[in-house]
């Protein structure tokens, strides 16, 4: 297993290129499932989450291909419809091949996908929504067994406690491209990495309007062809990006950034005081002046995403004065906090709220990565502090970020990547 050495205390200044998606792109890869026709899916992130959703695209029997950034699928006729317990439970993303294999096959069997660090996360609307479509569910030996004779469209209502889904929307988007009639999602998620999915299955013949909307309409098609497609710019990635400008008082410009796909975190740090200028096709972040403490809030896109909440807050552990984060999506998504504590960041939980008092250094420390977003606020962190900062078990990292050390080090970080003893 690998870990990453910091020496924190530089400050990061130069271009770096946004690399594709991951959550879109996983999404798009389950959905070359529909066709029996080669796809072709560019500005694929090198990253670990996406070797893993080609294994299962394999183990369903689809014949696949990877140059650099390209994946080539051909699914053929597929024969299998069953997603591993041994793949699922690395990657809960992996659930988004249920929409696809159902209305491709009629039946599907996917690993229950389970718990998971950043608090529970169940599918109740996704088994919801193909519930409304005629298809019949049941758990069994920990499976998802799903069989549909005839799947019809219809009105489904997507909202959960905590808002819309953004996987639940794309699994019931990519069902519905084949069912008989027309499927109405309302309270859908609008994040733009459903919009991709949605003018992705568009290019494969899927007839979807209003997707860039919370009510998407889906008319059912008999058939859909294979389709070339390249995958929108990680907007969690520039924001990682963004925040380490932030934390080291640097000046980065971030290539292929989409800053209309990023307005909440633009806002935000713009009120802590972070020149941003946007360019077409660019980003330039630069710090200008002392920044101050900010209140955010996490929500449902276009709100701040909770996808970028660890990260803001190691931020705002070296602002000075009191900053607030309010996690409304993911209410125990504070892994992060006791590892930020270890380095010295001053962080009090109040249910679902974090208050962060800013201290003036971190200290580098040891530290624990125990999901993707909270190992990218403790490598920010690291950045930042005084000495060295070791931060274990990266294969979290891994899973979402490319090559993230060698982007900083481009930058002017001083970060290696060390086999651990
Ligand atoms: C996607 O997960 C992302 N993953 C997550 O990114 C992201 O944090 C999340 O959306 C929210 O933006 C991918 O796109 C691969 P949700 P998803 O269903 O779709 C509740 C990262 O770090 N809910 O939109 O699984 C749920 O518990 C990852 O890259 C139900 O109640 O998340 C949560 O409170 C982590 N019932 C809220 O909805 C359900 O059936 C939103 O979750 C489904 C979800």
């Amino acid at each position: 297993m690998d870990k990453l050495v910091i020496e924190g205390g530089n400050r990061l200044s130069g271009v770096v290129r946004v690399s594709g998606a991951k959550n879109s792109c996983l999404p798009i890869l389950a959905a070359t499932l529909l066709s029996e026709d080669e796809s072709a899916i560019r500005n694929v992130p090198c990253v670990r989450d996406m070797n893993t959703m080609v294994k299962i695209l394999k183990t369903l029997g689809a014949d696949v291909e990877q140059d650099g950034s390209e994946i080539k699928v051909r699914p053929g006729r597929y024969k299998r419809h069953r997603a591993p317990y041994e793949l699922v439970s690395t990657m809960r993303a992996s659930i988004c091949v249920l929409g696809p294999l159902i209305a491709k096959k009629r039946r599907a069997e996917v690993s229950f996908p389970g718990g998971c660090v950043i608090g529970p996360r169940p599918i109740d609307l996704h088994l919801k929504g193909l519930e409304a479509m005629g298809v019949d569910i049941k758990v069994e030996k920990g499976y998802i067994v799903a069989d549909a004779k005839k799947m019809r469209g219809g009105n489904i209502y997507l909202g959960g406690h905590f808002g819309s889904s953004v996987l639940a929307t794309a699994n019931i988007m990519m069902a519905a491209t084949m069912a008989d009639g027309q499927t109405v999602i309302e309270n859908a998620a609008c994040e733009p990495e459903t919009v991709d999915l949605a003018n992705f299955l568009i290019k494969m013949g899927a007839k979807i309007r209003g997707q860039t909307t919370h009510r998407i309409i889906i008319e059912g098609v008999k058939k859909l062809h294979g389709a070339e497609h390249s995958v929108i710019p990680d907007r969690i990635e520039a924001g990682t990006h963004m925040v380490a400008a932030a934390i080291t008082k640097g000046d980065i410009t971030l290539k292929d950034a989409r800053p209309d796909h990023m307005a909440a975190v633009i806002d935000k740090l713009e009120e802590a005081g972070l020149d941003i200028k946007l360019a077409p096709g660019a980003l330039r972040v630069k710090y200008a002046r002392s920044l101050k403490p900010i209140d955010v809030t996490t929500l449902p896109y276009p709100g701040f995403p909770t996808d970028m909440q660890a990260q803001i807050m190691s931020l705002m552990t070296v602002t000075n004065g009191i900053s607030i984060v309010t996690e409304k999506i993911y209410p125990e998504r504070f892994m992060h906090i006791s590892e930020l504590s270890r380095m010295g960041a001053r962080i009090l939980l109040e249910g679902s709220s974090a208050i962060v008092k800013g201290v003036k250094s971190l200290s580098g420390a040891p530290v624990m990565a125990s999901d993707l977003r909270a190992s990218a606020a403790l490598l920010l962190a690291g950045l930042v502090a005084k000495g060295r900062t070791d931060v274990h078990r990266i294969y979290h990292l891994d899973r979402g970020y490319e090559k993230i050390e060698k982007k900083f080090s481009k930058l002017g970080a001083k970060i290696r990547r060390e086999k651990e003893e």
